[in-house]
């Protein structure tokens, strides 16, 4: 039975809601979400330690947990390109959960790719292996943008569907949903590919402000849309990865880029669930990305978390920041370090342990096994 039509936040749905509840956004019912699942991820350590709640332990997931270290992924993707992957619900599903099935994290993260949602509003973007993004014809000039049209929820049924398929199987462990951020997209438009130095995307940035903006709001626009319908389906966070970013001084960072970014956080404001905002090699940027909006800011291994503390504004949480590449030494000397980011994570408000960057594909599962036990294991509370 149908009860209940509620508009924006989830809290309100959970307040509300006796059966079933609708999430209305972008003004089309888009899904719905069921309560009691809902309510139990609103108690889950994840979504604790994001609003810097009290937590019996600290919560882990990893950037990359889904794909290319674990053998059963490599065998699902078999004869299946990366971009078709991630339009088919049955694997996006299963490429979601397989990590689940061998560590016990607190949060799944859905299958999918930054440069789904341009691929989707017709950009001819592939995604070449051991490249990455390819764009066939770069953006770069005011007539290109007419290519970057709004991303609708009919654009993207199989995100849909997967997000909803994954809510029911998740029960308890919330699922985060994500989108690439301003920067690291634009960059990989007006590349047309990876780059080192994203010479040309700054060029774009520091001698055509208004095209930069342009484009930016376009792919704001974007962004906000992909989030949103990856929320109405039932995500219970989001994380907007703006790797690249940290490639900009933050002069330019809170001129051409920050107004863009809070953009999107506030768009999702309503929604209610926390939002994680990440990237590489930032932390000169981490106060500027903590008043983008975001409820939890994501470090990467070079800075330790307590001087994170220091650099974002209070009121957020932490995550991170174990570098990926520690994995690949013996097991001592991971326990170590995952033992110095939990002690300096007690520092913060909140913190949800990660790595400072995504899982590198050579890492032995069974290590990521072992490290999740121990970071449940040594942080438990006692004092709470
Ligand atoms: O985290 C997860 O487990 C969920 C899946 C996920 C993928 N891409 C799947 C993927 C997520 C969150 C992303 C985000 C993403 N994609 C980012 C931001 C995160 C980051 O790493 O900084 C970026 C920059 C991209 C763009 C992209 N897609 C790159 C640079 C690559 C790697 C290219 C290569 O092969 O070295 C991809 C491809 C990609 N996305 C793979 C996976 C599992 C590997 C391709 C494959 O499996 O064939």
């Amino acid at each position: 039975m149908l009860i209940g039509r509620f508009v924006g936040s989830r809290a309100a749905c959970l307040a509300g809601a006796t059966t079933h509840c609708y999430e209305t956004i972008l003004d089309v019912q888009l899904c719905e979400t069921i309560p009691d699942v809902t309510v139990r991820q609103e108690k889950s350590p994840f979504i604790q330690a994001c609003r810097r709640e009290p937590v019996p332990y600290t919560p882990v997931w990893y950037m990359r947990q889904a794909g290319r270290s674990l053998p059963e992924y490599r065998k699902v993707r078999e004869g299946v390109s990366m971009l078709d992957s991630c339009t088919r619900p049955d694997l996006i599903t299963e490429i979601t959960l397989q990590p689940l099935r061998r560590y016990d994290v607190d949060a799944a993260i859905l299958f999918s790719d930054i440069v789904v949602p341009l691929r989707a509003v017709g950009i001819d973007v592939d995604i070449k292996a051991g490249i990455g993004p390819v764009v066939a014809t770069p953006v770069r000039t005011a007539a290109d943008l007419g290519r970057l049209r709004a991303l609708q929820p009919d654009d993207v049924p199989y995100v849909t569907e997967a997000v909803q398929m994954l809510v029911t199987e998740l029960d308890h462990r919330p699922l985060i949903g994500f989108a690439g951020g301003p920067f690291t997209l634009a960059s990989y438009l007006v590349e047309g590919g990876p780059s080192k130095n994203h010479d040309k995307t700054k060029a774009l940035m520091y001698g055509h402000p208004e095209l930069w903006h342009a484009l930016l709001g376009r792919l704001a626009d974007i962004t906000i849309s992909f989030l949103q319908i990856q929320v109405a389906a039932g995500a219970a966070a989001v994380q907007l990865f703006d790797s690249w970013v940290g490639a900009v001084g933050p002069d330019d960072y809170r001129h051409a880029i920050l107004p863009h970014t809070s953009r999107i956080f506030s768009a999702l404001g309503s929604a209610g669930v926390p939002r994680i905002h990440f990237g590489v090699g930032t932390g000169e940027l981490l106060g500027l990305m903590g008043e983008a909006g975001a409820d939890v800011v994501g470090i990467d291994w070079r800075i330790p978390l307590d001087e994170a503390v220091r650099r974002v504004e209070p009121g957020k949480a932490l995550q991170g920041n174990l570098d990926p590449a520690v994995l690949l030494a013996p097991w001592e000397v991971v326990q170590e370090r995952a033992r110095d980011v939990l002690v300096r994570g007690r520092t913060a408000e909140g913190h949800v342990f990660n790595l400072g960057h995504g899982v590198l594909p050579e890492t032995d599962p069974g290590i990521l096994a072992r490290l999740t036990d121990l970071v449940h294991a040594e942080s438990i509370r006692s004092d709470d």
